[in-house]
This record gives structure tokens, sequence and C-alpha cells, in this order.
């Protein structure tokens, strides 16, 4: 006999709208879902865990790679948005790739939206030909390797 686990329901009321509720309820039947409920504590464990990957106040670490044309201008202003921006810059390694090309590694640390945004700025400067941002959490300090 399989294990069955006991938890307490609580019901609620929610009002809705119409359009909002067929909509729902539509992905409701192409999940496959017995009912509604069931499809509703799915949508608020997903609402919560992004609440709480949001919040990180642990922060994040990632690498920015940039690919770009090699032109003093551009180097010159991908220096100046890392020295400007809400991420801590810890380090940056430089590859001169090819004649024409160069290649950059930073290593940012910081909140999420702050890493984000300086990628972003990176990925629309002229001359940047693109741009790959590797986010992950800091790993936590009791994990034993
Ligand atoms: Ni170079």
């Amino acid at each position: 006999m399989d294990v069955i686990r006991v938890m307490s329901l609580k019901r609620f009321g929610v009002s809705i709208p119409e359009d909002l509720l067929e909509r729902f309820d539509e992905v409701v039947v192409k999940r496959g879902y017995i009912g509604r409920s069931e499809a509703i504590r799915d949508a608020m464990r997903l609402f919560l865990s992004q609440y709480e990957a949001d919040l990180e106040e642990k922060g994040s670490i990632g690498t920015i790679s940039v690919l770009y044309r090699h032109k003093p201008k551009v180097m010159a202003s991908l220096t100046k948005m890392q020295h400007g921006s809400d991420a801590h810059v810890i380090s940056t390694m430089h590859v001169h790739l090819t004649p024409l090309h160069c290649l950059e590694v930073a290593t940012v640390k910081g909140k999420k939206d702050g890493i984000q945004n300086l990628a972003d700025k990176m990925g629309g400067l002229t001359g940047v030909e693109y741009v790959r941002l590797f986010l992950f959490a800091v790993p936590d300090l009791e994990h034993e390797h």
C-alpha cells in the first residue's frame, strides 16, 4: 500500500474575471488536470518559487561572455559600463580571438537585476556581436565538496 500523505486542506473563495477563469479552465483541461484545484495549487507553488528566487538575498554569481569587434571605442565603452554597473565585476579575462575579434569574459556578483542590466547594456552596444549571460545562485556554505 502506498503511503498516503495527510495534509489539511483549506477552502477559500476567489473573485475572478470570467474570461480569465475561462482561459485558465481551458489550460486545466489541456494539461489533463482532473480539476481546477490542483492547477491552482501548482500555479501558487510557481508564484511562490519565483518570488523566492527573485528575492535571492544571498545574491547571484555569473559570467558575461562578450564577443565584439576589436575597436578601441567598443573596448572603452565596455569598460565604462562595467565601472558604472550595480553588479560587482570581480574579474575580466580578455582573449584576442582573431585579428578582428575580441572575447571578454567578466565574472560578476550581485543582485540578479544589476547583472542582467549590465549584460543587456553590453549587448546593445554597436560593435558587440553577441553576449551570453550565465547566472546562478551563490551555493550554500554548508554544502561540502
Ligand atoms: Ni583583444
